[in-house]
């Protein structure tokens, strides 16, 4: 076994894959924009982000997002997140953008400027950063159509995807976004669902046979089907696990978590961190926790590594650099 060190986790080429810019606001830049604004915290800030399950942790995320009412900030608060991607080690990251949570700015200010933020990153030598927009469950159909109209007429090369998150338990969405979902399909974008968070298995079915998703994110209560498991091995079907996500929600125990079993299953399971900044703290932080906690050294963290390789949404060219990276840092172990 190849012993685990902070500094080996660091250094090992790292892709996040399932992340929401939502929960990329640090407590510091959450307090400076409430100020610049004069809009009164809803807690101190000690408790800033303080919650008790998953409905709760989304109102936070409204209300953090209500702060940026500029197309600058968000740009800023993109270019941010890949000065922490490329700090982590992070080498290519797909990030989540759910506009309904940005009710001070409007989609057509706020994507663009997003991707803005990702492509001067990317000029400066940061992380690559490409854009998934997603749907909230809870939201209109009326909107959601809206959104997915508006990503196919403004394709950009860093725009790679739709979505949809939120919260499962709160919305039959999967039969009133199939079509949104195949129209997007058509347009050349790939799809991911949360899906068997807050959802049992069958959530995860719907995702994969109603909006004809590529891979999942959370997917942890396929654990509970067997068939389901069977289903996801034989076709590759990603899992983009969120392992204190999910006990900080209240969706797993640190004790019961499925993390390990769909791993040792052989599934292509990915680690991500989904909001780092309100859940996680860091990427480094999560692999090191969950190497610790199952004992595992760093071949098991490689693997996980190519599994996000296999799993990402790009270019073969693209793909076979990352796994290039991951190879020349394993033959260096
Ligand atoms: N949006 C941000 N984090 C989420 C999560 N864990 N589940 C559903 N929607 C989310
Ligand atoms: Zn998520």
């Amino acid at each position: 076994m190849i012993p685990i060190t902070k500094e080996a986790i660091r250094a090992l080429p790292k892709i996040e894959l399932h992340i929401h810019l939502e929960g990329t606001f640090s407590k510091e830049y959450v307090c400076e924009l409430a100020e610049k604004l004069h809009v009164p915290l809803p807690r101190d800030k000690e408790h800033l982000f303080d919650f008790t399950c998953l409905a709760e942790f989304l109102e936070m995320l409204d209300w953090n997002c209500s702060l940026i009412r500029r197309g600058e900030d968000a740009e800023q608060l993109a270019y941010q997140f890949a000065e922490y991607a490329k700090e982590e080690g992070i080498i290519y990251a797909e990030v989540i953008l759910n506009p309904t949570h940005w009710k001070n700015i409007s989609l057509e200010v706020l994507v663009p400027s997003v991707l803005a933020g990702f492509e001067r990153a990317a000029q400066d030598g940061l992380t690559d950063c490409r854009l998934m927009v997603s749907l909230l469950r809870t939201q209109s159909t009326e909107t959601a159509r809206d959104t997915v109209e508006w990503l196919i007429g403004n394709p950009h090369p860093r725009l790679i995807g739709l979505s949809v998150d939120g919260n499962e338990e709160a919305a039959e969405s999967n039969e009133r976004f199939s079509p949104l979902f195949a129209k997007a399909k058509e347009s050349g974008l790939h799809l991911t669902a949360h899906a068997g968070e807050s959802s049992g298995p069958e959530g995860v079915w719907e995702a994969l046979e109603l909006l004809q998703a590529e891979r999942i994110d959370h997917g942890v209560r396929s654990v509970n089907d067997e068939k389901l498991m069977n289903y996801l091995k034989e076709n590759h079907i990603p899992l983009n696990v969120c392992f204190t996500s999910n006990i900080l929600c209240n969706i797993f125990t640190e004790e019961n978590h499925p993390l390990k079993a769909l791993f040792d299953y052989g599934l292509v399971v990915t680690v991500s961190t989904d909001d780092p900044q309100i859940l996680v703290d860091t990427m480094c932080y999560e692999l090191e926790h969950i190497a610790s906690l199952y004992g595992w050294g760093m071949e098991e963290l490689i693997r996980l590594q190519y599994h996000a390789a296999e799993a990402v949404f790009c270019s073969e060219e693209k793909k076979e650099l990352l796994r290039g990276k991951i190879r020349e840092f394993e033959s260096n172990c």
